[in-house]
């Protein structure tokens, strides 16, 4: 794991689309997988603007998102489909093709939820995963108790993720209670994984999540089990760690490394 803490919100998202440009220039038909909600906003911004500005190219690259809310259908302003168009899909050049997003309103959930593992599969495995972290420590809706060998499912969602929620509906009565998620065991599999928080209100799971036990209460420890992920965080939500004098040595002594 790599910790990397930044002064603020702006430079983790002008990181991470370091990090994304980097993968496409290396692989140009990259399989990524991407998250919703408030912490990748700054990130897509600047990757609409690589790609306006500087040309990054996502004509051949394929999307994999991590969860959608059940019973909201893609055009409901809440549902992930819609938020990933508005903040990002409509403003680049990815062919329509190329974007999974789990289905909210299918009829059998359970044969999508395993062509969606499927899929991912015959695409050759998400090469860049993007992750936020929920206040609870869940890394997409791995709420926890969630096997840290799960696949791609419904989870129901817990009190607290709904009042997390609840600020992007009119009420905490409209957030939808059950959601269809990538599971932690399909995670693990991405090659390289970037998880990005921000702010005081995940300072209690960032550090839970890096140097507590791998426990299912914190799906986020997990990743202390995966071999290439980076902990892109700002200074309040690193505010509970204990070893951030070591993590700061080491991104100082990394350019002399061996
Ligand atoms: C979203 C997702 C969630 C969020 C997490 C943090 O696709 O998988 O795990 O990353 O709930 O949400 P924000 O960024 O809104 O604080």
């Amino acid at each position: 794991m790599e910790i990397i803490i930044q002064d603020g919100y702006e430079a983790i998202s002008t990181q991470a689309a370091q990090i994304v440009a980097q993968t496409l220039n290396a692989k140009p038909d990259a399989v990524l997988g991407l998250a919703t909600g408030s912490t990748p906003l700054g990130l897509y911004k600047e990757l609409i603007r690589m790609h306006q500005q500087e040309g990054l190219d996502f004509s051949q690259v394929t999307t994999f998102n991590l969860d959608e809310y059940v019973g909201l259908p893609k055009q409901h302003s809440q549902s992930y489909h819609y938020f990933m168009h508005e903040n990002l899909f409509q403003h680049i050049n990815i062919s329509e093709q190329n974007i999974y997003i789990p289905s909210g309103t299918t009829s059998n959930y359970q044969a999508f939820c395993e062509w969606y593992e499927q899929r991912i599969v015959e695409c050759g495995g998400i090469d860049l995963q993007i992750l936020g972290i929920g206040s609870d420590g869940h890394m997409a809706f791995n709420e926890p108790g969630s096997s840290l060998g799960s696949r791609t499912r419904i989870k129901t969602l817990t009190s607290q993720t709904i009042e997390d929620n609840a600020r992007f509906f009119e009420s905490s009565d409209e957030v939808p209670v059950y959601s269809i998620t990538m599971g932690v065991g399909t995670i693990l599999e991405a090659r390289k994984i970037i998880l990005l928080a921000n702010g005081a209100g995940k300072a209690e799971a960032v550090a839970a999540a890096i140097e507590g036990p791998v426990t299912s209460m914190c799906t986020a420890s997990a990743l202390q089990m995966h071999r290439d992920t980076i902990f892109l965080l700002d200074q309040e939500s690193a505010g509970n760690l204990k070893m951030t004098q070591y993590y700061q040595w080491i991104q100082d002594k990394m350019p002399g490394a061996p």
